[in-house]
């Protein structure tokens, strides 16, 4: 069968350039990865197809945070598999957190059909890979830590989809340890990346046109307290609003005990920084977050957010959210939703605790049952699908700066400095690529209708 196939579907590989195919998992780490694999590909000549059956290439950047990610991996792997049949020199390769927790025995587990294979620490060795791949023997470097070089995968360019924004990883890792967290075991311990190859590369990003930075780390406060001369993140942020060109700033993700004050007077004090904060809180109750490991209390965690209203009364908060943690009480879920009723974010990420092989919290005893879980999740839902409800309402009258980047349909849409939505009937496609003044006439949870006010 495979012969036949091979036969009349084979393809002059001499005679055309090699497509790959990309699929990204997870969080917005993986995405700028994806981004920064696009680049090198590209410099090897590969393009890009979003049909996987014409790839010569199939790779999946994979995450593992939770038990549905991995679940999600192994079946598209069990479907992808197939263009081996399409195209019997086609590759498979997966890199990210899963292929660094499972190894080769991801490999084993989806029947040795994975050629490639590398984690988040050496995407820059993905020629020398492919190079190997594409000699016919198996490719897989899993490395236990990052190498000194790591940072040298910054000086391949971004291949990014829009124009207007781009993500700029600043640190890697994360020295947290939260008791059910898997990401300190797949992406090593907190790296700060140095403070001229962050500016150098949005300098860069500004020329070519990007008019917004969103800086990405697992523990982005973080930022520079592992260098011989620590250097604190506001700096970082003050030094980025001084580059021309640079309209608006964004970070993701904040760990409440480092947003120290500094950082929290300097998002008052750059106007670039936009009106929105992502801060994870994880659980309401002082005692779950002890046995989290999380390093503040219910109450300071509220404390942050009353201060950040004082310097930025606008601002839209959003945050995690874990239910069902091990050992977890319906008095501490009502701590919980005590932090939701307070804190009014205009998005909540929750999720129900998924245990996680090696993590000391999928080891404890007293693990809560699916239903109640579930039960719980619906019910935190429901309140904040009611908090969403009202705080869209603020929106209404009220004059919003959009960053256009698309236009589709008769309709400008970009997002909002508070990361909203917001839509305008227009076909000035000159527009794309500014902050623009909108007044909103109607505003659902997620997007705000708006117009031009007459100036424009
Ligand atoms: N600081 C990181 C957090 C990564 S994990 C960042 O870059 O965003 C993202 C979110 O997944 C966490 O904030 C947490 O709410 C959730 N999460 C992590 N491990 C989990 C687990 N074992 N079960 C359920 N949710 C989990
Ligand atoms: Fe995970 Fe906690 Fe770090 S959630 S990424 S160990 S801050």
């Amino acid at each position: 069968m495979e012969k036949v196939l091979q036969k009349t579907t084979k393809v002059d590989n001499k005679n055309r350039p090699k497509k790959v195919f990309i699929k990204t998992f997870g969080c917005q780490m993986n995405v700028n990865d994806s981004e920064r694999i696009k680049g090198i590909l590209k410099n090897l000549g590969y393009q890009f197809t979003s049909d996987w059956k014409e790839a010569d290439l199939i790779l999946l950047n994979t995450c593992t945070v939770r038990e549905k990610p991995d679940r999600k991996v192994l079946a598209h792997l069990g479907e992808y598999k197939k263009v081996k049949e399409i195209n019997p020199t086609a590759k498979i390769g997966v890199c990210g957190c899963l292929a660094q927790r499972m190894g080769e025995e991801l490999d084993k587990r989806a029947g040795g059909i994975i050629d490639i294979m590398f984690s988040s620490y050496n995407i820059h060795h993905l020629p020398q890979l492919l190079e190997k791949a594409n000699r016919g023997e198996k490719a897989i470097e899993i490395l236990e830590e990052p190498p000194k070089d790591e940072w040298e995968m910054f000086e391949y360019p971004t291949i990014r989809e829009n124009p207007y924004w781009a993500f700029i990883t600043i640190m890697k890792g994360c020295d947290k340890d939260c008791t059910y967290c898997i990401v300190p075991q797949t992406r090593g311990r907190e790296r700060s990346r140095p403070i001229r190859s962050i500016i150098n590369e949005i300098k860069e990003l500004v020329k070519e046109g990007v008019k917004e930075i969103h800086l990405l780390g697992q523990n982005v406060t973080a930022w520079g307290k592992d260098f011989e001369e620590p250097i604190p993140f506001s700096y970082l942020l003050y030094k980025i609003a001084e580059i021309d060109g640079v309209e608006r700033i964004r970070f993701t993700t904040g760990y409440p005990s480092d947003l120290t004050d500094d950082v929290i007077k300097a998002m008052g004090e750059i106007p670039q920084i936009a009106d929105a904060l992502h801060l994870p809180f994880q659980s309401g109750s002082n005692r779950i977050l002890k046995r989290m490991h999380r390093y503040y209390t219910k109450e300071e965690y509220l404390e942050k957010i009353y201060k950040l209203r004082e310097v930025k009364p606008n601002i839209a908060l959003s945050a995690d959210v874990i239910v069902g943690f091990p050992g977890e009480t319906e008095e501490d879920f009502l701590e919980t939703l005590d932090v939701i009723e307070k804190a009014k974010f205009e998005q909540l990420f929750s999720f129900k605790y998924s245990p996680r092989p090696g993590t000391p919290a999928a080891e404890y005893p007293d693990q809560v049952p699916d239903d109640v879980k579930t039960e719980r999740m619906h019910r935190l839902l429901e309140l904040q699908k009611k908090i969403m409800n009202q705080l869209a309402k603020r929106y209404e009258g009220k004059i919003v700066y959009p960053l256009f980047e698309r236009y589709s349909e008769g309709k400008l849409i970009g997002r909002s400095s508070e990361n909203k939505w917001v839509e305008v009937k227009s076909d000035r496609k000159e527009l794309l690529g500014k902050i623009v003044p909108v007044k909103v006439n109607k505003a659902s949870v997620y997007v705000l209708y708006g117009e031009f006010i007459s100036q424009i």
